[in-house]
């Protein structure tokens, strides 16, 4: 069966599954502005952090593009004042959508530097409208290509680590856990992490994937559920509590998970619940890996103290989604309450800051960065 998508878009259309309603419902709608690819992002119909920014990009491509085919042109691309006024602030829209994946506000900053750029060389306001369009699409188009070499990257490091310390290990024995959606309905395609479970089962390295539901939003038990079932990958579902169970009873290779902003010593922010696997991987010595393309490190934070955490709504952590069971046949979605109603006290943090210090390796798609013997951190400066 094909991968799953997250984002369909042509010269016509831009389409998303809608993720509220995964797994049992695949239902695909339009953004037709860049207010729908706001709220779509705010509201999590789309997430993780690749595809939000590939999303927010695609969503200015086709604002400019429907400029440039309207007769008469907008005011906007009249003059390169007009131009830069009016697409600034829907930059500066865009970026408010979720505040801790930094994709997002990479993608942004990107398409103010083409702009800036344009504006600076005197070129024509529709010269540069071309531009942030074509710069728009690639956000969104290099993602696969560059999810498919972190996979390599990853898995082939992996394989040889654990043969170094087993040399009995063949491929074929690799079993890994992972946390939260990474695979090709939080990216452009392929995924992260996932995308490292998939390479490990397609060059038949991998015995079994793990992975934890992931509460509250349940990424893992409703996504990243139905992409290792939707590729055969042999795959196993834990609940969130049951990490250290399974450390002590199964043998792990490795933790891998993706980021939402890594800093530039390595603490790396990512789903609520990274952290507890990190914690338990370093007490029984499994390699905790975090896979994550380039524009996800972030210089300008120097530790992960500086990453700002999300806080979800609290009804979001006293429901859950889905259909009803037994269910006779019916699919369509009920969401249940499973705490006392108007229940005060909620903590809800959307992600977690796992410490380099727990840190084994971080991905990228320029290779594998390790720290420097004895170093508790990692420096990230020079492969950004
Ligand atoms: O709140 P979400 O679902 O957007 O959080 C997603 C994650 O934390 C992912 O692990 C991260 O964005 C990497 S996706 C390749």
């Amino acid at each position: 069966m094909a991968p799953l998508i997250s984002i369909k878009s042509s010269d016509e259309k831009l389409e998303i599954v809608n993720q509220l309603l995964l797994p049992h419902k695949t239902e695909f709608i339009e953004i037709n502005s860049v207010n729908d690819a706001h709220d779509a992002i705010k509201t999590m119909k789309i997430r993780g952090a690749p595809a939000i920014a590939s999303l927010a990009a695609l969503s200015l491509s086709q604002y400019i593009r429907r400029g440039l085919s309207a007769s008469p042109l907008p005011e906007y691309l009249e003059s390169r004042d007009a131009l830069k006024t009016h697409i600034d602030s829907i930059l500066a829209f865009l970026f408010t959508a979720r505040p801790t994946a930094v994709n997002l506000g990479a993608a942004t900053r990107r398409l103010g530097r083409i702009l800036d750029t344009g504006i600076a060389a005197g070129k024509e306001p529709r010269t540069i409208a071309q531009e942030l369009i074509a710069e728009s699409n690639a956000v969104a188009d290099e993602d696969v290509g560059r999810n498919k070499e972190m996979a390599k990257w990853a898995g082939e490091w992996l394989l040889q680590r654990v043969r170094d310390q087993a040399p009995g290990t063949t491929a074929g024995d690799l079993n890994v856990l992972t946390v939260c959606n990474t695979g090709s309905l939080a990216t452009s395609g392929y995924g992260t992490a996932l995308g490292m479970i998939t390479y490990l089962h397609e060059t038949g390295k991998l015995q079994k994937a793990y992975y934890t539901q992931t509460t509250p939003y349940h990424q893992g038990s409703r996504l990243t559920a139905l992409e290792l079932q939707t590729l055969k990958i042999p795959s196993v579902m834990i609940c969130d509590t049951m990490v250290g169970s399974l450390f002590q009873h199964h043998n792990i290779h490795a933790v891998v998970v993706g980021a939402d902003r890594i800093a530039k010593n390595g603490d790396t922010a990512n789903k609520i619940g990274t952290y507890n696997a990190a914690v338990l991987a370093a007490r029984h010595k499994i390699p905790f890996i975090v896979i994550a393309p380039i524009s996800t490190v972030d210089l300008d934070v120097a530790d992960g103290s500086q990453i700002p955490i999300e806080q979800r709504p609290a009804l979001e952590a006293c429901l859950v989604r889905g259909i009803l069971y037994p269910n006779e046949g019916k699919t369509e979605q009920v969401q249940v309450m499973i705490t006392p109603p108007g229940l005060e006290g909620v903590y809800n943090p959307s992600f977690d800051v796992t410490p380099a210090e727990l840190i084994t390796a971080i991905v990228t798609e320029k290779g594998v960065a390790v720290k420097a013997n004895g170093a508790s951190t990692f420096d990230l400066s020079p492969i950004v």
